[in-house]
């Protein structure tokens, strides 16, 4: 493809304004039309970063020949539709996640994308662009860990409930029908896609989940909620590979946060991106314990493998943007398929009746 890719963004909420910010800065991709419901912040959004075009609908804007592709940036309820109609207009698509509301809509929008031959992303999927997770799975591949076997990941916020405690315009974060569940679709979205790649996205067998709702005093100010504060998801999968996802927009805890990876050879921790490994003692270092320990005794060596902090203003938003750009530029599928967020729907739905059923749930 010629010069940048002509990008047109449905959705011109706060997430929009990091995929702008990063296409300002992208050799790749330049954004050309924006649509929004409420007109008035579409043409805000375009005046602040100097955008040419203010779609009057999402048709307008998908006529226009200089949209090669879109970044659907909406709530969680609208993505399915624009997804979809953008794909059948001949655009590639980069849908913000959660991908879909029900498995059953994440499959019309991969079909869709395979019936018009044209590629489709999913912001679920960001994380595998942050440096250390791009280096964990090359690990993963090359073999230098062995055979991942599991992974666990816990994200906890103290008080970070959308709607509530932060981005208080978007209310819909609370509400099931538009948003589809809540620290899930929120939160764990990126998490379950995070331990499948991180272990070759083996197939999931299984899901079982346990959710609550409030930890602490529901929203005030006329806000309801009806989804979830917290999670915990295990997954089984093929070859004895598991993973656990804990989640939580709510919870009265500090300091807990991670991602491990176990391999047969070697582990991971993050932040910053640690290598451990067994290492024999020496006997003689142990000659007092010998009698409780056995001879066969091995020590954990930490190495460290990727020499940044994550800073503490990390905001891997709107990197997305750009690597879907170069991706579409390069004629390749970018690195984060709707496939994959498909499965992670699967994964989602599935968590979901458990917790509801209070049984583990089978994926065929
Ligand atoms: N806010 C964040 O930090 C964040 C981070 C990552 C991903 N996301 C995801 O990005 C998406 C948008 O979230 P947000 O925080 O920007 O929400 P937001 O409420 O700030 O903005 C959403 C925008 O979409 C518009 N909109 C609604 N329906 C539409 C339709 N049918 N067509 C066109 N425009 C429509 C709204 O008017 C609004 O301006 C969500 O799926 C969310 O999960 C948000």
């Amino acid at each position: 493809m010629a010069g940048p890719v002509g990008i047109g963004i449905i959705g011109t909420g706060t997430i929009a304004q990091a995929h702008l910010q990063g296409l300002a800065t992208s050799t790749a991709g330049r954004a050309v039309a924006v649509f929004d419901v409420l007109s008035e912040r579409a043409h805000q959004t375009a005046r602040e970063f100097d955008i040419p075009y203010v779609a009057s609908s999402i048709e307008d804007l998908l006529a226009r020949s200089d949209v090669d592709a879109v970044i659907v940036a909406t709530p969680p309820f609208a993505h399915g539709e624009a997804t979809i109609k953008a794909l059948q207009a001949g655009k590639h698509v980069l849908c913000e996640k959660p991908f879909a509301l029900d498995p059953n809509e994440a499959d019309r929008m991969v079909r869709a994308a395979e019936r018009a031959g044209k590629f489709l992303a999913c912001a679920s999927g960001r994380l595998r662009y942050t440096q250390p997770q791009l280096r964990a799975r090359r690990m993963m591949e090359s073999g230098e860990l062995g055979d991942v076997y599991h992974v666990r990941s816990t994200g906890m916020r103290f008080r970070g409930r959308p709607g509530h405690h932060m981005l208080p315009r978007s209310a819909w974060f609370l509400d099931s029908r538009r948003a589809g569940g809540g620290i899930i679709m929120d939160g764990s979205v990126y998490t379950i896609d995070s331990v499948l790649w991180l272990m070759g996205n083996p197939k999931v067998l299984s899901v079982m989940a346990s959710m609550r709702q409030f930890v602490e005093e529901p929203p005030t100010g006329g806000v309801t909620q009806d989804v979830e504060d917290h999670a915990v998801i295990m997954l089984q999968c093929e070859g004895g590979k598991s993973a656990i996802v804990e989640s939580a927009w709510v919870s009265n805890m500090d300091e807990v946060d991670g991602l491990w990876v176990f391999g047969t050879k070697a582990g991971l921790r993050f932040n910053p991106l640690r290598k451990i490994t067994p290492q024999r003692v020496d006997p003689v270092e142990m000659q007092g314990a010998m009698g409780v320990m056995g001879t066969d005794i091995f020590r954990p060596v930490s190495e460290k493998v990727y020499p940044f902090e994550r800073p503490a203003s990390f905001a891997p938003m709107g990197d997305i943007a750009d690597r879907f750009a170069q991706a579409i530029r390069d004629g390749k599928q970018p690195m984060t398929p709707g496939r994959d967020a498909l499965e992670v729907t699967r994964v989602i739905d599935a968590a979901y009746r458990s917790a509801r059923e209070q049984k583990v749930v089978a994926l065929a």
